[in-house]
């Protein structure tokens, strides 16, 4: 009863934001993502009639408290799926910095969830994997699939039509992504807490859900024609509307840090200069850069020369969840 799975992160361009139900994790709107090939999670799941409790090492260090909850909270459904009284043990690598806005929670249940799902013998869809995998972290839903993926909210309160489904497959377009690198502290507020906080009280929570159906619809009409400046165009305001809604809210937060300010202004002297650029950034100070393959060697080169970033990881499109025979790597 053991399984290993790999599953890489996605970057959403439509973000998620918001959730109507806090317990089935039901979100406010519709969300479009592209899977990354450069960040990812291995986990590795045994269950075994011998153990006594859940464990969850995760980079080589055993986990208690809130993250070891999440884990052991979604085996719980997965236990409840199989009808199995049964506890695991978790072993989880991130190749992806944890809790810093690179879409850890994403890898990490979309992994989980494979995994746990493989090894205690139930055999699901990728929708109904998706479906579960929500029940983690939202974003994880739409790591199941490569390529670009969009995660329906569904309209029922069970939850039962709240999934991702693929938009196109990863060799439908080759656009790249670099991460640039400000800081890997873990956050302060949390993705959960942060979208908790806004739909309670920031004012400007209702604009932002009511500009999601037109966002939504022109971003698809540009990946299916591959039309990079109206992709990166809608990517970049539907980004910006999303942090405003954190300066609204009471307490008011943001996730910025002056470099990331810095980041944003070179990528749009980047497009002065005729490079086609777009910035896009989760819930955390580090900033995701949208570029072609022809430049890659100008975005690169650009970004690092920016005083305070640390690193800048390149990414193409990644491929969804993959099971992995060779259980020694974890
Ligand atoms: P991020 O921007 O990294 O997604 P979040 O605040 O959304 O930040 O989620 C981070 C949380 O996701 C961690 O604190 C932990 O609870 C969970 N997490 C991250 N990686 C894993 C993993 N490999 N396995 C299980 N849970 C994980
Ligand atoms: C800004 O999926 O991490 O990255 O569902 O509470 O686990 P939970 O939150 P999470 O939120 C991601 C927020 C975001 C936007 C996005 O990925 O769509
Ligand atoms: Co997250």
């Amino acid at each position: 009863m053991k399984a290993t799975a790999k599953a890489h992160t996605n970057i959403a361009l439509i973000k998620y934001w918001g959730k109507r139900d806090e317990t089935l994790i039901l979100p406010t709107n519709n969300s479009l993502s592209v899977t990354l090939d450069g960040f990812y999670t291995t986990t590795s799941v045994e269950f075994n009639e011998q153990f006594t409790k859940d464990t969850f090492v995760l980079d080589d260090v055993s986990i208690a408290g809130e993250q070891y909850q999440r884990v052991a909270n979604f085996l719980n459904l997965v236990r409840q799926l199989a009808g199995k009284e049964i506890y695991a043990e978790v072993k989880s690598t991130n190749a992806v910095p944890t809790a810093a806005g690179f879409a850890s929670s994403a890898s990490g249940f979309a992994a989980l969830a494979a995994a746990s799902t493989k090894a205690i013998g139930l055999k699901l869809d990728n929708t109904e994997l998706s479906r579960l995998t929500r029940q983690g972290s939202g974003s994880a839903c739409r790591s199941i699939f490569g390529g670009f993926a969009e995660w329906k909210k569904g309209e029922k309160d069970d939850g039962t039509d709240s999934f991702a489904v693929p938009i196109t497959p990863k060799e439908h377009w080759d656009i790249r992504v670099a991460a640039v690198v400000l800081s890997s502290k873990m956050k302060k507020v949390s993705s959960r807490e942060g979208m908790k906080r806004t739909v309670d009280t920031s004012p400007f929570f209702q604009g932002w859900v009511d500009s999601i159906p037109t966002d939504l619809a022109e971003i698809k009409e540009g990946i299916f024609a591959k039309d990079f400046e109206k992709v990166g165009q809608i990517a970049e305001a539907n980004c910006l509307k999303m942090h405003a809604t954190t300066l609204g809210a009471q307490p008011p937060f943001t996730y910025w840090l002056d470099t990331t300010v810095t980041v944003m202004q070179t990528v749009r002297a980047l497009r002065e200069q005729g490079i086609p650029a777009y910035f896009t950034i989760d819930a955390g100070p580090n900033v995701k850069v949208l570029y072609l393959p022809e430049n890659e060697e100008e975005v690169q080169s650009t970004l690092r020369n920016i005083p305070g970033v640390t690193d800048v990881k390149l990414s193409r499109v990644g491929q969804g969840i993959t099971y992995l025979e060779d259980e020694s790597i974890v």
